[in-house]
């Protein structure tokens, strides 16, 4: 059972991706929680804003630090567990399947999203968040970065996916490092392009020889950086 807490400006945008398929049901039968926390209810000030111009000018707006550290606190505060307090944003660390194994065996993971120019440093000085980010690229807010977050960690989570199995061959695991095999359902032919025979013969140990090699195939073909890393480890 984990907690996600999440702080954003913009609840609603997690409306559609927390009511649907796995992750609904996950919910329903309490493998995880989530709980949506709107900033803006610790805006202050006669306008309520949540946000200044930049300090020494330029463009957009800063999220401001006064309301910022007393909305994380309060929402700490919350529950028993402190958690890990996770930032999204550009500048973090690389977010990868080995950190989505490690959030997922912590009890409760406070997600702060961003939005605008960011986040007054300050915030970074007092509360020493985790900066996570999901990749080179720039984003409007961490909203989607913490969907990733939260749809990577509960794919772990005992018991969300029907097959017990099913993620422990998955790329980037820790129980395959390779990437995964091709996969291939019915039909067996289609337009002349055959499924391979052998993952048809019923033989298991055939069919796990023959996983195995594609696996290291593609792995070599596509990301043959995750094989350099694998020799360094063993
Ligand atoms: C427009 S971005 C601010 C970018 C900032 N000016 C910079 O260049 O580093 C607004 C917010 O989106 C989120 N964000 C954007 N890209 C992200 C990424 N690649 N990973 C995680 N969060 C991201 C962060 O929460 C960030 O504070």
């Amino acid at each position: 059972m984990i907690r996600f807490d999440i702080l954003t400006l913009f609840p609603s945008i997690f409306d559609g991706f927390l009511s649907e398929s796995i992750l609904k049901n996950a919910i329903e039968s309490g493998k995880l929680t989530v709980q949506l926390h709107n900033m803006r209810d610790w805006a202050i000030g006669k306008h309520s804003n949540m946000d200044d111009r930049p300090f020494g000018g330029g463009p957009g707006m800063v999220l401001k630090v006064d309301c910022i550290v007393p909305c994380i606190e309060s929402v700490r505060e919350m529950f028993v567990e402190t958690g890990r307090l996770i930032m999204l944003s550009p500048q973090g660390r690389h977010y990868d399947q080995k950190l989505a194994e490690e959030f997922a065996a912590e009890k409760r993971l406070i997600l702060l999203c961003g939005r605008y120019e960011g986040i007054d440093e300050r915030v970074v000085e007092l509360l020493e968040p985790e900066e996570i980010s999901i990749g080179d690229y720039i984003l409007n807010g961490g909203e989607v970065a913490a969907m990733v977050l939260i749809e990577s960690v509960m794919r772990l989570l005992p018991g969300v996916l029907g097959d017990l199995d099913s993620n422990k061959f998955d790329s980037f695991s820790s129980g395959n490092r390779l990437l995964d095999c091709a996969q291939y359902t019915r039909p067996r032919e289609f337009r002349g392009l055959s499924a391979p025979d052998v993952l048809l013969n019923g033989n298991h140990a055939e069919i796990a020889q023959w996983r195995t090699e594609n696996s290291l195939q593609r792995t070599k073909l596509r990301r043959p950086d995750l094989l350099y890393e694998i020799d360094q480890i063993d």
